[in-house]
């Protein structure tokens, strides 16, 4: 068990609910079947004329963002408007935090004004985790990513995605393509696909991008990308992290490209219906050609649109475990 492990049970309330959404590692899958089920109520809310729903009003909620986001940040955004809540975001490069605040003073003064929730993105793996140890109780804390650790809520995201297309789990082959070593996303994929039971979950990349622990993750691991992909249900594309990478790692983009950089060739290999994901940002002609990117497969720009009711239900279900465990007899009634 990893120290971040160790501190996982302060996600859940003595009920067993989300109080904290910080990683998947060891939640029950009636957890992750519920924030499916309760992110597809949400899913109409985006379709309607006012885009709303109650649930939230009067909470509080900051997104704290110490890395660069687009999809994240702003689906985080949306998602707390359409729940009716008050949300500001804090961009850290323009905040009192490029001063010398230290963490935790620029979190106590977000506390004094009535924060009723914190989503946190950090470039160092476990600061949600502390941020959540230190918060007073009632604040919720979600995690956006942090380091390589883990990215919880786009990994739900993901499993929404899988749901809607496959229908669900069982009997699926999921192949993970690319820069695993450096992607707190593939490490959240992984433990959701084995909570919710995927039949086989196929890690593809060179051996100097996938970590040295990973027989232990409960994958199938290949360097072979044409064997790899060969009948899988779902490919997940991942980004080069070139910003994390010691250049010895990769001969270069183009050897990379020719590889593991998934082009209509290579998803000859994959079962004809099967669907093509990437978390996004994309790096076209690095880990995959825009005939892909853009082509009939793609689920790439839907997974976005799912995000918002993902975290929409996130949201409302550590919200109502908060308020469980504030008042133990009343409970929350935000979940759904
Ligand atoms: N998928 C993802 O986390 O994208 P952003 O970095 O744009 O938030």
């Amino acid at each position: 068990m990893t120290p971040l492990d160790a501190k996982r049970p302060l996600q859940l309330n003595a009920q067993g609910q989300l109080q904290h959404f910080l990683s998947l590692d060891g939640l029950p899958r009636e957890l992750l079947t519920e924030i499916l089920d309760t992110a597809d109520s949400f899913l109409e809310v985006g379709g309607r004329a006012v885009k709303k729903v109650p649930l939230l009003r009067g909470k509080t909620i900051c997104n704290v963002f110490f890395e660069n986001s687009t999809r994240t940040r702003t689906t985080f955004e949306l998602a707390a408007q359409r729940l009716s809540a008050d949300v500001i975001t804090l961009n850290v490069s323009t905040s009192s935090a490029s001063k010398g605040e230290t963490l935790l003073d620029t979190l106590r003064n977000l506390e004094a004004m009535a924060a009723d929730m914190f989503v946190v993105r950090h470039q160092d793996s476990g600061a949600p985790f502390f941020i959540a140890n230190e918060v007073t109780p009632r604040v919720a804390v979600i995690n956006a990513g942090d380091g390589r650790h883990a990215h919880p809520t786009q990994a739900m995201l993901d499993m929404y995605t899988i749901r809607h297309y496959k229908g669900g789990f069982a009997g699926l082959r999921v192949a993970i393509v690319g820069d695993i070593l450096h992607s707190r996303v593939a490490r959240s994929q992984i433990h959701a696909l084995n909570i919710l039971g995927a039949e086989e979950v196929r890690l593809i990349g060179p051996r100097t991008l996938l970590p040295t622990d990973v027989e232990q993750l409960g994958v199938t691991v290949f360097t072979d990308m044409a064997q790899g992909l060969k009948d899988v249900d779902v490919v997940i594309m991942l980004r080069l992290q070139k910003e994390r990478m010691d250049s010895a790692l990769l001969p270069s983009e183009g050897e990379f490209f020719r590889l593991y950089g998934l082009n209509n060739e290579k998803l000859r290999h994959a079962r004809p219906d099967a669907i093509v994901m990437h978390p996004g940002p994309i790096n076209r002609g690095v880990e995959i050609a825009s005939e892909v990117a853009d082509g009939p497969r793609s689920v790439i720009l839907n997974q976005v649109t799912f995000g918002i009711a993902v975290r929409m239900a996130v949201m409302s279900m550590t919200i109502s475990g908060q308020e469980s465990s504030q008042n133990p007899d009343q409970g929350g009634d935000h979940g759904r």
